[in-house]
């Protein structure tokens, strides 16, 4: 039997976490590569990981707060640190400054506030020497044991987990990595844990990064893009992408039958930079208004993303969302929807809006002259049947 999807398919939101030692200095998470950081000295950032205030449940509550209804958490990142208990590897949190299962303590949060509670996991390793050697080598066989047997763990000693979601495998070969015998372990270990498709086989769903590219109508897909301009902690982060792209990407997504995953990076402490939280509020706002608007919508065979240049659309059922970024005011006109409106309001304030059906053209005459939202207004259109694009 394969895992059931529905509950990833509704969800729509999620938050995606990078957090490890490398938040130490705030270089992001790509900083013993990047700086060429011998291995012994990078290790030492470990000393300094140590967040004893840290609260999982402060995360849980943002997370459930803008409107998320799942998290995955960089169980391990490619610089092989363990947030996690693992008895093949020294460098864990456990085993060092952080004197703790951070993992343990996130999932306890994450289930706590009814989220789904998911994990990252990178393939590749640079702290690991067998790593290094390559796939040809004789080093290899032992690497993959060790990375399997990682992924044992996570399977076995932290109940439920509802998404896995493995990145960096490379070199890209299946075999290089026994993707198939590692698939299979986890359908055994963890029947209803939801697989990305970056272990390089498709399992159970896509993950296009930093751009939203809907796969084809029976695969389910998630963008994830950093809400700053890296994915772990950078001090001083200048650049926060602004609000209102964000829930228009988060409505572009959903239009075209995908999640979103939402970057954060916590500092070293745990605590997420103020302006992250901040925005993460404004989108819960608007989500709290819009939110039949998203969780549950289905692919829109409306539109189709950027094809509609003052916003985008959702659908569920034969309802017909129109979120317009671009607030046109009154006299507006929809076109070339193919289906008869039996009634139209603002979701944004709940009223009814006057509108004209003139065959395939909806005019709007009374709309408002101000935007009713700060960043997305939306209409709802009851439809006589699922909407259809009349071209
Ligand atoms: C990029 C980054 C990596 C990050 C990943 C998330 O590939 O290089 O650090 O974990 O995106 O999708």
């Amino acid at each position: 039997m394969p895992p059931n999807t529905t509950w990833f398919n509704e969800a729509k939101f999620g938050m995606f976490i990078h957090w490890g030692v490398y938040s130490v200095p705030g270089h992001g998470e790509w900083m013993l590569y990047d700086e060429k950081i011998p291995v012994d000295e990078y290790r030492r950032y470990a000393d300094h990981f140590a967040p004893d205030d840290w609260d999982p449940r402060d995360w849980a509550n943002l997370a459930r707060d803008a409107g998320m209804r799942y998290m995955v958490l960089t169980a391990r990142h490619h610089d092989g640190y363990c947030l996690y208990d693992s008895a093949l590897s020294d460098f864990t949190a456990p085993k060092t400054a952080a004197k703790r299962d951070l993992v343990a303590d996130y999932l306890a949060a994450c289930r706590a506030a009814g989220l789904r509670a998911g994990l990252y996991y990178s393939l590749g390793d640079w702290h690991h020497p067998d790593y290094q050697a390559g796939p040809e080598s004789d080093e290899w066989a032992g690497f993959i044991e060790y990375v399997h047997g990682q992924i044992r763990e996570l399977c076995t000693n932290y109940g439920q987990l509802d998404v896995l979601w493995f990145d960096a495998a490379r070199p890209g070969c299946v075999h290089c990595w026994q993707g198939e015998k590692l698939l299979a372990m986890i359908r055994e270990l963890q029947p209803q844990c939801l697989v990305n498709n970056r272990g390089l086989l498709p399992a159970d769903f896509d993950t296009p990064e930093q751009k939203i590219e809907p796969s084809g109508e029976d695969r389910l897909w998630e963008t994830c893009l950093p809400i700053g301009h890296r994915w772990g902690f950078y001090r001083n982060e200048q650049y926060y992408k602004p609000t209102t792209r964000l829930l228009l990407d988060l409505v572009r997504i959903t239009n075209g039958g995908g999640n979103f995953l939402l970057n954060v990076s916590p500092m070293a402490d745990g605590r997420i930079p103020e302006p992250q939280q901040q925005i993460l509020g404004e989108m819960g706002q608007w989500l709290q208004c819009h939110g039949e608007a998203i969780y549950g919508a289905q692919r829109c065979k409306f539109d189709t993303h950027g094809t509609f240049t003052v916003g985008a659309t959702t659908a569920k059922g034969n309802s017909l969302y129109i979120h317009l970024m671009l607030w046109p005011g009154p006299g507006w006109a929809l076109t070339e929807l193919s289906n008869t409106v039996q009634s139209a309001r603002l979701l944004t304030t709940g009223e009814e809006v006057e509108f004209d059906q003139q065959g395939d053209r909806i005019v709007f005459p009374t709309l408002p002259e101000e935007p009713p939202d700060p960043h997305i207004s939306v209409i709802a259109l009851e439809l006589d049947s699922a909407p259809r694009n009349a071209k």
